[in-house]
């Protein structure tokens, strides 16, 4: 049935009015590609997410640290599995999405594509990047989107463990020797500006934005998550006694918020393009990994046909009642 002006004005006021869209409503074209678009990305993000930490498991410096990050690494599988499933249910596969990020066609989150040179480096990806995740993804667990909104509760609980494993790294780090602080320092100093651009490109330069607010997927804008993360990481970072990385960071008592530098856009498009420093090493450890998984899909899927026919084989001789 082709769309009506009708139905687009109705379909806005049942969003407005915070009623949550299923499966199978009906929705603008717009809303549903909107949807693939956010929620494909977000998936791809935690699986490309897991490499920068996965490299550190086998060097975690005790069995209790290598423990809670094998932990944190496979909740980032379960979140890509959850939002790959609620992006099914929007009518595109898992192979397709899962093909155009091989192809360099989909997108990913940039933070993905800076290398984890340290320990540290997981104390700061947890606190900042996963405190950055927080901040940003709260507001999606009242995506008008059902099986989105109810991935995200669950993802957030879990984000907010991660957020404190960083954390505990940093503060164990920041009153150590001088080396350790030294570490954590030189980790913040990496991770801060690649952090603040995880919110996107500010509010005159989203082309999405808008039209995301108004169908109730995002509720708040770029710029409005990032100066909230701002004012929130800047007391933990002097609990800390870091410095963060940015000559003009101040109080503004008038705003009641942290003024901050600029950020280097042209930084972030470069790596949204393919260009950062890891980029290439990233997708090429996907499909290393998908081609060597490949016999794991076969022999599920040869598993599942033969379940199949034996059900289908038994409803066939089972005797009719009477
Ligand atoms: N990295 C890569 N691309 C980005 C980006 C980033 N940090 N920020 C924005 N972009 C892209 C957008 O995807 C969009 O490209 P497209 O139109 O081709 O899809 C373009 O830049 C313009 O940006 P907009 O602001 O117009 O786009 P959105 O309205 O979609 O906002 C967003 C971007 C804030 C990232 C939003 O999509 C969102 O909230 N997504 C869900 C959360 C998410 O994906 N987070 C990834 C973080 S990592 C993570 O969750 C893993 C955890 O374990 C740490």
């Amino acid at each position: 049935m082709a769309p009506t002006i009708d139905m687009e004005a109705r379909f806005l006021d049942y969003v407005t009015a915070e009623n949550k869209v299923e499966p199978k409503d009906w929705m603008p074209e717009g809303y549903r590609k909107t949807l693939v678009r956010q929620i494909s990305q977000h998936a791809h993000s935690e699986i490309v997410g897991m490499l920068p930490e996965a490299n550190w498991i086998t060097r975690a410096p005790s069995l209790r640290s290598k423990l809670i990050l094998l932990a944190k690494v496979q909740d980032e599988a379960g979140h890509g599995l959850y939002l790959y499933s609620a992006a099914e249910t929007l009518g595109t596969s898992r192979d397709e999405m899962i093909a155009d990020l091989h192809s360099g066609k989909a997108k990913y989150s940039s933070i993905f594509n800076y290398p984890t040179l340290s320990w540290a480096d997981m104390g700061a990806i947890g606190w900042l990047v996963d405190g950055a995740a927080i901040q940003n993804q709260v507001m999606l667990c009242r995506a008008s989107y059902g099986p989105y909104s109810r991935a995200m509760v669950r993802i957030c609980k879990e984000e907010s463990f991660h957020q404190r494993q960083g954390y505990e790294i940093m503060l164990h780090l920041a009153k150590g020797t001088q080396e350790q602080k030294d570490m954590a320092q030189d980790a913040l100093n990496r991770w801060w500006w690649p952090s603040l651009m995880m919110f996107g490109p500010s509010d005159d330069n989203s082309p999405n934005s808008a039209q995301s607010m108004a169908w109730r997927i995002k509720r708040k804008s770029n710029d409005e998550l990032r100066q909230e993360f701002v004012d929130k990481t800047v007391p933990q970072a002097k609990f800390l006694g870091l410095s963060i990385p940015d000559a003009d960071l101040r109080w503004n008592e008038a705003l009641g918020q942290h003024d901050f530098g600029s950020i280097d856009w042209n930084e972030f498009f470069a790596v949204v393009a393919g260009n950062g420093p890891c980029n290439s090493e990233r997708i090429e450890a996907r499909r290393k990994a998908h081609a060597e998984g490949a016999w794991v899909r076969e022999a599920a899927s040869a598993y599942a046909a033969k379940q199949a026919a034996r059900r289908s084989s038994a409803a066939a001789t089972k005797p009719q009642a009477a």
